[in-house]
């Protein structure tokens, strides 16, 4: 018998973070870990360091809920007595969180693993719970945007892409790059460690295009409390079905992952992010494409931003990952605003 990397050590370590998986489904991703390891050991990575990696997000993720848990958080003012919340989890996207007169809305919801977590920060800075939530939005597929979505009252939107890639089990649904293998294991890892929840019955956004801010087209518009919200297709670049959100009265401007600002990570959810990129090789299912991307959404907002100014306002950018930004002079991505921090630990 062939003599497998994924040992029986190596199993007993991650045990606990798969258990979710059936028999069958757990025989899968080993088979699917073992290539994995040996593609990118091809690819220069030593496959001790490639286990390490994958059992670093079990470890990361046991480490950072419950009393672990810890977070920054920005608290922005918004007009008509509401406020945004920005929540920088201990790992991957922000949980926006916006509370209104008439109820909360989530727009990407953080893993599964820190809804807890996250309803036991927001009692505790009186910001109330969950269950006023009104309305929620995933802008992709990913665990970290769309995790927790099972958990809220009200079924989540999202793009009908983002339906079929999270149905296909795989990041890397409908975007052939050759590297199907390790989008798949890599998704499996974190969709089970990270105890990803979707409710069967989500709701579909529309995606024919009503008119376009540059390359992007804006699909659908949604309304809530007195706010609303345009919904503009990605090209793709990071994943398939991937969703950003401009809400013009209020100057936000939601990009999911296209734009993060990783230089306000705190060193230890860089160094965890920076596992995604890893294991992949890249997160973005289409490097060239999500540099595009980059690009024309830092030329619409210098746009928009210049526009808002005459007015005295200013474009608030929400990344993906990290710290709500302005644009500075030289145009590059500054925190909006000193983050909040909150521990679950001292409370
Ligand atoms: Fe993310
Ligand atoms: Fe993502």
């Amino acid at each position: 018998m062939q003599e497998m990397i994924l040992d029986t050590d190596f199993l007993a370590r991650i045990a606990p973070y798969i258990e979710p998986l059936t028999d069958e489904e757990r025989s899968i991703y080993i088979a699917e870990g073992e290539e994995s390891v040996k593609i990118r050991a091809e690819e220069g990575m030593p496959p001790g360091d490639y286990l390490q990696l994958v059992e670093n997000i079990g470890l990361y993720l046991g480490k950072t809920t419950g009393e672990g848990f810890e977070s920054h958080y920005q608290k922005i003012s918004l007009p008509g007595s509401k406020t945004l919340l920005v929540i920088q989890l201990p790992g991957g996207g922000n949980l926006n969180v916006f509370l209104t007169p008439v109820g909360k809305m989530i727009l990407d919801t953080g893993y599964g693993c820190y809804y807890k977590d996250c309803e036991r920060m927001l009692k505790t800075i009186g910001a109330g719970d969950f269950s006023d939530v009104g309305f929620v939005v995933c802008t992709h597929g990913d665990a970290d945007h769309c995790g927790a979505s099972g958990y809220f009252p009200v079924a989540p939107v999202m793009h009908p892409v983002t339906r079929a890639l999270l149905d296909s089990g795989t990041r890397g649904y409908a975007s052939p790059n050759g590297r199907e293998i390790l989008e798949k294991f890599y998704t499996t890892t974190i969709n089970t460690y990270s105890r990803m929840y979707v409710p069967d019955e989500v709701r579909l956004c529309k995606t024919e295009p009503i008119r376009k801010h540059g390359l992007f087209s804006i699909i659908d518009e949604f309304t809530f409390a007195d706010m609303r919200f345009e919904v503009w297709a990605s090209l793709g670049g990071h994943i398939a079905g991937q969703i950003f959100l401009y809400e013009p009265d209020e100057g936000l401007l939601f990009t999911s992952d296209a734009l993060l600002n990783f230089a306000t990570l705190t060193k230890e959810r860089a160094n965890y992010s920076s596992i995604a990129d890893s294991m992949i090789g890249s997160v973005n299912v289409n490097s060239e494409t999500a540099r595009i991307e980059r690009r024309e959404l830092m030329r619409i907002a210098k746009e928009m931003d210049d526009d808002l100014k005459k007015s005295g306002r200013r474009l608030l950018i929400c990344c993906g990952h990290g710290a709500v930004s302005i644009l500075d002079e030289k145009g590059m991505l500054s925190p909006y605003s000193e983050p909040w921090y909150y521990s679950a630990k001292s409370c």
